[in-house]
């Protein structure tokens, strides 16, 4: 924790539990900032996974292009990124364009007033002066949660206050990369193609091979695999997971404290009475059977070897990788609708998984790129409360064009 002042008056409300801390992220059952993956419900799950589609079909066309553009043109963001990224940074650029919103960033606090001695705390009151909204990726552990409390004790005693949305921080967590992760195993399980006829669906065809196949995530086996300790997204996306019924998860990893399923979070999802089982390579075998044929969903992590401490750094250096890399073969083996899943960046160095995989079908990591981008569009637009409009719109256009989400 910084030893900026400030910080200590955040310091109770940061010790408490997720659950306590909620009700201050929300305006009635509308989101107000976005801190943690804890903030989703099943139904806001699903309803921002609903109003992604919506977004995502309208853009396609010109004229439902134009109408979202109007929605938010009055409205500007700042993307505060003392992080590097790439997918997060853009996608919300993007997200906010295709909503109307004007974008500013930092990026290099070396040209910012940070850089003369300004605290962050009054670059972000700063920025809520000139912005509507500030999406944040910040290399101080929990800032962007002080950073909804100052905005929340601004707005209790009626001075400007905007919306914070937390864009992965540190080891912290990533509530939008959980968010687009879900949208994307619910797309790849609603089992639809675009080459689909009203006779014949590809679930149809999957039915003969998997009679127990349903649609949705219920009932799912999902794998993780690589860093699990230290994968942010692993930990946002399994409480996500966790929402749905009967989901089997399966964490493979090396048997090192480090790198494997951490107590607390292993406890937090037995609590939550899901399947845990955990795999030290993708060549073991589950329940007398390969897990590698077993999953619905694999989702492959790169090993943060950034985040190797000095003590811990020989024996990390020391431990067999090759398990925890996915090869052509091994995907040969996966079931023919898994999807595979990654956050990105991929280690190009370590290769867990090669360029060859690109080109399979079961590879979802580019899609689920893109997913970020409808995804945080519909974030944003339920923040700023235009999701009715969104809803209604689609309404009229989908009665008129007697379509539906694809
Ligand atoms: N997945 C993800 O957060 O990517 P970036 O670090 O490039 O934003």
């Amino acid at each position: 924790m910084s030893d900026d002042l400030s910080f200590a008056d955040y310091e109770s409300r940061l010790d408490r539990s997720i659950k306590a801390k909620s009700p201050d992220f929300f305006s009635g059952d509308r989101l107000r900032h976005l801190i943690f993956s804890g903030q989703f419900t099943r139904p806001l799950l699903d309803k921002l996974c609903r109003l992604a589609d919506k977004i995502r079909l309208l853009a396609k066309s010109k004229e439902g292009h134009r109408f979202l553009n109007t929605l938010l043109s009055h409205k500007r963001a700042m993307l505060y990124f003392t992080q590097p990224s790439t997918r997060t940074f853009m996608s919300f650029a993007a997200a906010c364009q295709i909503l109307g919103m004007t974008c500013n960033e930092v990026r290099d606090l070396s040209v910012s007033s940070e850089a003369k001695g300004e605290s962050p705390f009054d670059s972000i009151r700063m920025f809520s002066s000139y912005f509507d909204l500030i999406i944040m990726r910040s290399h101080i552990p929990k800032f962007a949660e002080c950073c909804g409390y100052m905005m929340n004790t601004l707005a209790d005693s009626q001075r400007r206050s905007v919306p914070i949305i937390n864009a992965g921080a540190g080891s912290d967590e990533h509530p939008t990369q959980a968010l687009l992760d879900i949208y994307t195993i619910q797309r790849a399980f609603s089992f639809t193609d675009p080459k689909d006829s009203r006779q014949w669906t590809r679930y149809d065809e999957l039915r003969q091979q998997f009679p127990g196949l349903r649609k949705g995530i219920a009932g799912k086996t999902i794998g993780f695999c690589g860093d699990i300790r230290r994968g942010r997204t692993v930990r946002s996306l399994a409480q996500l997971l966790a929402l749905h019924e009967q989901v089997r998860l399966v964490f493979i990893s090396p048997p090192h404290p480090a790198l494997a399923l951490p107590r607390d979070m292993k406890d937090k999802l037995i609590d939550a009475k899901v399947d845990i089982r955990e795999c030290h390579s993708l060549e073991d075998q589950l329940d007398g059977k390969p897990v590698i044929e077993q999953f619905d969903a694999l989702y492959m992590t790169r090993i943060q070897r950034e985040h190797n401490s000095g003590t811990e750094e020989q024996e990390l250096n020391e431990l067999d990788y090759s398990h925890f890399k996915l090869t052509k073969s091994l995907v040969a083996r996966m079931k023919p609708y898994a999807a595979i899943l990654h956050p990105f960046p991929r280690d190009k160095e370590f290769g867990e998984i090669p360029p060859s995989i690109d080109e399979d079908e079961r590879a979802f990591y580019f899609r689920q790129a893109r997913n970020g981008m409808w995804a945080r569009a519909a974030l944003v637009a339920h923040i700023f409360d235009v999701d009715g409009e969104i809803n209604d719109y689609y309404e009229q256009y989908n009665s008129e064009m007697q379509i539906s989400p694809q």
